[in-house]
């Protein structure tokens, strides 16, 4: 995992946030829930991971896989019949890796009222090769001050993540050097 993400020689053109963003429907059925009857959380996340996937593929144009899922958030419980919405987007592209945010709303599938946001999570994709080795991917254009906004607020979090993996790596190798077994 490196902490720069130069671009490599002979650049692959950009693309626009808007170019791949998805969203994926789903109906919640009585096989989706947990023990206490609502929707098991599971089942949300590879929602997430499946909506984050199909944009990491579109915008990378070819396979990706997931690097990390992280600040997976459920704001309110979803019910059976619920028709859960996930919205996700490219936020942010590193050398071979993207960042995809995605909103998780949910509404009753039968009545009109407005879809509610029930969680939210960050996940990063690495597009990989045939050989599953990462490869370049298209730097995402944000358009829109909503997609500038969260292209800025990921680039925070690459930071946090490089630096919270750098310290504990750095932290595992002095207790080692220290002859410390755990
Ligand atoms: C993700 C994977 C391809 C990374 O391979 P690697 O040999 O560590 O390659 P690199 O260190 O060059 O990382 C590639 C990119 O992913 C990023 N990355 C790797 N691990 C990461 C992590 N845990 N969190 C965030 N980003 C990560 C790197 O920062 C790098 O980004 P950049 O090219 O934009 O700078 C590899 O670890 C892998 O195949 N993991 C299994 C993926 C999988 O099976 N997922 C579930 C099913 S889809």
């Amino acid at each position: 995992m490196t902490d720069q993400a130069p671009r490599p020689e002979g650049d692959i053109p950009g693309k626009p946030t808007a170019a791949s963003r998805t969203t994926l429907s789903h109906i919640m059925t009585g096989s989706d829930t947990n023990l206490l009857g609502t929707v098991h959380g599971g089942v949300i996340m590879k929602l997430v991971d499946d909506a984050a996937g199909a944009v990491a593929g579109r915008h990378s144009g070819g396979p990706a896989v997931t690097a990390s899922m992280d600040e997976m958030v459920f704001l309110e419980p979803v019910r059976v019949g619920d028709l859960v919405h996930v919205r996700a987007q490219v936020n942010w592209t590193g050398r071979s890796s993207m960042e995809v945010g995605v909103r998780v709303m949910a509404e009753r599938w039968n009545e009109s009222t407005p879809a509610q946001q029930v969680g939210s999570a960050y996940l990063v994709f690495a597009a990989v090769d045939a050989d599953g080795r990462p490869r370049p991917v298209p730097q995402v254009i944000p358009e829109t001050e909503r997609d500038k906004r969260r292209y800025q607020e990921a680039q925070i979090r690459r930071t946090h993540r490089l630096a919270r993996r750098r310290a504990i790596k750095e932290l595992r190798e002095k207790r080692a050097a220290d002859g410390i077994e755990d």
